[in-house]
């Protein structure tokens, strides 16, 4: 399995990084994202330099239509690929979805798997064939790009999956996805299968291959860089690896693994790993599913050294323990110098270092959020500027506002509660008193105002930076109908920020916003 040497001088072969975020990661239960959310994370993706952006399953939801169709004005330098089954409808869905980006892309799928094939489609060979000929001829005819996706292929037939491939190229597909779909393959295993598809298949020259792992058993990203060293050229990944179940390969674990083991995987990738920690909290927040601590690249311990053998290592030189650099990710402790007498223009060049092109409304609104910050506390660090900002757009739109908050709690008296919201031009106030707390009074006083059936499935805080007068970014997470939406909030005061989150999943509940 190893690199062959012999390419050591020879130009490197480029990864397409394939990033499915918004349409596998969305999977997740409880990741559900709105149009502004979805639009955020698409933005930063393609600055991120991803090379697809797979932005939705337009059939699934007029929301995950229109989300797919903004993504796609707007987006330029990444191509936009809208996922469909073989079936007319979708893939005629997904064209009109995708048609006005500047490079789009149909990903059309079918299982090859008996188990998929006999129980889910009630498809014999002969017909899974026939529909492959079908959805793909039909895609072709709409899109000069088609990805096909041989679904459950690592439990698929190998005669049989070769034959499916090969319908899908002579009918114009020019990627061929091979996913490892219930995540049940092994490095070994998945290395042999594409080598096999490049040894077997005809006319397999004539399309890109590509990986999708899932990680069921962990082997996720084990399983990607394996099939990368056996010739797949495309590599299907998420941002933090969410995604169905336990998740897709992890984006920034297998370009930081290229990157880091260049010498050993001799292949390219176009990615500025420096966004890799900024697009990480970014899917975090607003998904609400934490990273975990010593999650590889991202996790808040991955470049932390505790023992005392491993610092003193590092103070004599930083090689002994660290195999990357903490701003090869983007993980920098610049303070921002700006402070309650700063002017708009110091606060936009900041932004604008740190990426953000944000429009004079928004750059208004954050700015007086940042003021207010800046009475609270201290120091304002990148991070708590850009959990303020990234709030501040995913909020915009948000119909419900937080006027005032009221409250009074202590060790031996029941907390009181007094809120204030804004529901579009009208003002509402709830009063309450709860024996369970500050936190469960306030989200009884809006449910008071803002009457609703959903459950609470998450309540999470989690502080931006270090310090007690860090800003708390909390998530809530409500589930209505079998349906499940997830909001945050930021804000120095822990309360606050629950309302917030609160309020801002309740405006996507309400809305119904996908
Ligand atoms: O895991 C899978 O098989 C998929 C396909 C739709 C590509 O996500
Ligand atoms: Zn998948």
């Amino acid at each position: 399995m190893l690199a062959d040497s012999n390419f050591r001088n020879i130009k490197k072969e480029k990864i397409i990084i394939f990033d499915t975020t918004l349409r596998d990661g969305e999977q997740a239960p409880g990741a559900t994202m709105n149009l502004e959310e979805k639009l955020l994370i698409a933005k930063s993706l393609e600055k991120m330099g991803v090379d697809v952006i797979e932005a939705g399953f337009p059939c699934s939801s007029n929301g995950n239509f229109d989300a797919v169709k903004r993504i796609s004005q707007i987006v330029k330098n990444s191509t936009i690929c809208a996922l469909a089954r073989a079936k007319k409808n979708d893939i005629e869905i997904a064209w009109q979805s995708i048609c006005e980006a500047k490079s789009p892309r149909i990903h059309t799928f079918i299982a090859t798997s008996p188990i998929h094939m006999e129980h889910k489609l009630k498809m014999s060979e002969t017909q899974v064939l026939e529909a492959i000929k079908e959805s793909v001829s039909l895609a072709r005819n709409l899109c000069p790009q088609v990805d096909w996706s041989a679904e459950d292929a690592t439990r698929s037939n190998r005669d049989f999956l070769f034959q499916a491939i090969e319908t899908a190229i002579k009918s114009g597909a020019n990627t061929i996805n091979i996913p490892d779909t219930v995540g049940y393959t092994t490095p070994e295993e998945y290395f042999d299968l594409i080598k096999s598809i490049k040894n077997n298949v005809v006319n397999i020259d004539k399309a890109i291959l590509s990986a999708h792992c899932h990680d069921d058993l962990g082997l996720a990203v084990a399983n990607s860089l394996s099939a990368m060293l056996a010739g797949a050229r495309q590599i299907e990944c998420t941002i933090n690896g969410i995604g169905e179940r336990a998740g897709n390969a992890a984006l920034e674990e297998i370009v930081m693994a290229i990157k880091t083991r260049n010498d050993f995987y001799q292949v390219e990738v176009e990615i500025d790993t420096t966004m890799i920690t900024r697009i990480s909290k970014l899917v975090s927040s607003i998904t609400g599913f934490a990273v975990q601590y010593n999650k590889a690249i991202v996790g808040a311990n991955a470049f932390a050294h505790e023992s005392g053998i491993h610092q003193d290592g590092m103070l004599k030189n930083r090689s002994t323990y660290e195999i990357m650099t903490p701003q090869s990710v983007g993980i920098e402790k610049t303070m921002l110098k700006l402070g309650k007498l700063s002017g708009r223009s110091a606060f936009k060049d900041r932004l604008k270092e740190l990426g953000y092109e944000i429009n004079d409304q928004l750059l208004e609104q954050a700015f007086i959020r940042f003021k207010d910050l800046a009475d609270k506390k201290k120091e304002i660090s990148d991070e708590d500027l850009v959990a303020l900002v990234d709030s501040s757009i995913v909020n915009n739109q948000s119909e419900l506002e937080l006027l005032d908050l009221q409250v009074n709690c202590g060790t031996k008296k029941k907390a009181e509660v007094i809120i204030k919201l804004k529901i579009g031009d009208e003002e509402k106030q709830a009063n309450l008193v709860s024996n369970d707390g500050p936190v469960d009074a306030i989200f009884c006083a809006i449910k008071k105002i803002i009457p609703h059936e959903a459950s609470l499935e998450l309540y999470q805080v989690q502080a931006v930076t270090q310090g007690t007068d860090a800003q708390a970014n909390v998530v809530v997470r409500l589930k209505q109908n079998h349906k499940i939406y997830s909001a945050n909030g930021a804000d120095t005061d822990v309360l606050v920020a629950s309302a917030i989150a609160y309020i801002n999943c309740l405006d996507k509940l309400k809305n119904n916003k996908e």
